[in-house]
């Protein structure tokens, strides 16, 4: 397979994303059953696992989406606002699934679960779908995890730099020349 010019190479490929997707799916049809959870996706980089994922939960399921916006320590150490663009459903009394493409540092999903939290959901879980634990600077609980990466900057599969290479099918390594 060519890869484009910046990707050093493939980390994860399209196959193993299935097969990692299809397991979380079932994780979620296990302990979901006979509810109805919102599944909410943090955009744009949740917006590729939350397709693939959505589609293979067999479960009645809504889906939302939430866009996060910049945010510095304070903002997150105050539990400020964190998104742009907030939820269209009403999430009170919800069993709600917050979906994530990746977790680095954890500020950004210890800021969503905070405002997510105050919604006041039923049941509030998180899961990412790749998790790079050396980079955390905040704890955040993260009840399922598809894939534990190194710390090295990926792009595909929603996840992007400067906004390209969403749509790749495959988690990449970025050249570090690239960002460098
Ligand atoms: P955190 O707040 O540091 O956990 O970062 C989470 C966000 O940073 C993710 O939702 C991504 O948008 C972005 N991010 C972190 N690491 C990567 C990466 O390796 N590739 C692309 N985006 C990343």
């Amino acid at each position: 397979m060519e890869l484009p010019p910046e990707i050093a190479r493939v980390l994860v490929t399209a196959a193993e994303l299935e097969r990692v997707v299809g397991e979380l799916a079932a994780r979620l049809e296990q302990d979901y059953e006979g509810r109805e959870p919102v599944m909410v996706g943090a955009l744009t980089g949740a917006v590729v696992v939350l397709a693939d994922l959505a589609r293979r939960v067999r479960l009645p399921a809504q889906i939302d989406f939430v866009s996060v916006s910049s945010y510095g320590n304070q903002a997150t150490s105050s539990g400020q606002i964190c998104w742009r663009k907030g939820l269209s459903l009403d999430i009170r009394d919800r069993d709600v699934v917050l979906v994530e493409d990746i977790v680095d540092t954890g500020e950004t999903v210890a800021c969503l679960q905070r405002a997510l939290a105050a919604e006041q959901p039923r049941s509030l879980r998180t899961l990412a779908l790749l998790d790079k634990p050396s980079r955390r600077r905040v704890e955040v609980r993260l009840d399922y995890v598809g894939l534990e990466i190194p710390d090295e900057f990926v792009v595909g599969y929603g996840l992007d730099y400067a906004q390209r290479f969403r749509n790749l099918p495959y988690v990449g390594v970025l050249k570090p020349e690239v960002y460098a």
